[in-house]
């Protein structure tokens, strides 16, 4: 398998000076596609920070990462990672952040339209996001009339539209009670093992842990561990 995704020795420091900040150092790892690995770490290990570099939304300090095995420049502009994160990569975040004034389609397919897709297809291939996440018949609504965990997989498939090859959660299902949070966690799953996205989700909930094909820790914003869970079935 080829890595998507390859950081080497990469930090990233905050502020500069007696202010300066190391919130990751060291950190040499590869993405892999169709597997689901986990960033777990407490609360300001720097897991975020890790998330944001993968995204090409924070640009490391040192080291530097491989995104299908090319290097992006260290002095790679705003714009062009800005293209890129458009071109490759899917984002979840943990409070939706969907538009209260659209319908769930419109939601997804207002993603289509910044990625150019032909206004035509917008609301066919919308609705196709929507049905793989389970919800054709939330198509119509507006978000207040969905459940949070339906939101979330609206969310979910507005991070598909364009078909990324890289989907990254950001404590996606930090406000979903257990059995909800549950449900969209096997949905990302679902994605990578059905369609060989490689999905990053970060937490700090330990029930996600047995849906991880592989696991991240980070402490202090260092790499702790990392290792495949062996299970008899996924
Ligand atoms: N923009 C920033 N400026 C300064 N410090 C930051 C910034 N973002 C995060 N940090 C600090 O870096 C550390 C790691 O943060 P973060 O990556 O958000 O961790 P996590 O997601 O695990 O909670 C924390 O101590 C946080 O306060
Ligand atoms: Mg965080």
């Amino acid at each position: 398998m080829t890595a998507v995704l390859q950081l080497s020795d990469v930090g990233v420091t905050y502020g500069r000076g007696a202010t300066a900040f190391a919130a990751l150092q060291d950190i040499t790892l590869a993405i892999e596609p169709g597997e689901m690995t986990l960033l777990l770490g407490p609360s300001g290990s720097g897991k975020t920070s890790l998330l944001q570099v993968m995204g090409c939304l924070l640009r490391p300090s040192h080291g530097h990462v491989r995104l299908f095995g090319e290097v992006l420049a260290a002095d790679l502009g705003v714009e062009a990672m800005a293209a890129l994160r458009l071109a490759h990569i899917g984002f979840v975040f943990q409070h939706y952040n969907l538009f209260p004034t659209l319908k769930a389609w419109e939601n997804v397919a207002i993603a289509l339209d910044i990625k150019a897709r032909p206004r035509a297809t917008q609301r066919g291939q919308a609705m196709q996001l929507l049905d793989r996440l389970g919800l054709a018949d939330r198509a119509e609504h507006y978000p207040s009339e969905l459940s949070g965990g339906q939101k979330q997989r609206v969310a979910i498939a507005r991070a598909l539209a364009g078909g990324p090859r890289i989907l990254l959660a950001d404590e996606p299902t930090a406000a979903l009670d257990g059995k909800t949070g549950q449900g969209v966690t096997a949905a990302l799953h679902a994605l990578a093992h059905d369609e060989g996205v490689a999905v990053v989700v970060v937490s700090h909930d330990p029930r996600v842990e047995p849906f991880g094909d592989r696991v991240l820790h980070l402490e202090d914003g260092r790499l702790v561990d990392d290792w495949r869970p062996s299970r008899s079935s996924t």
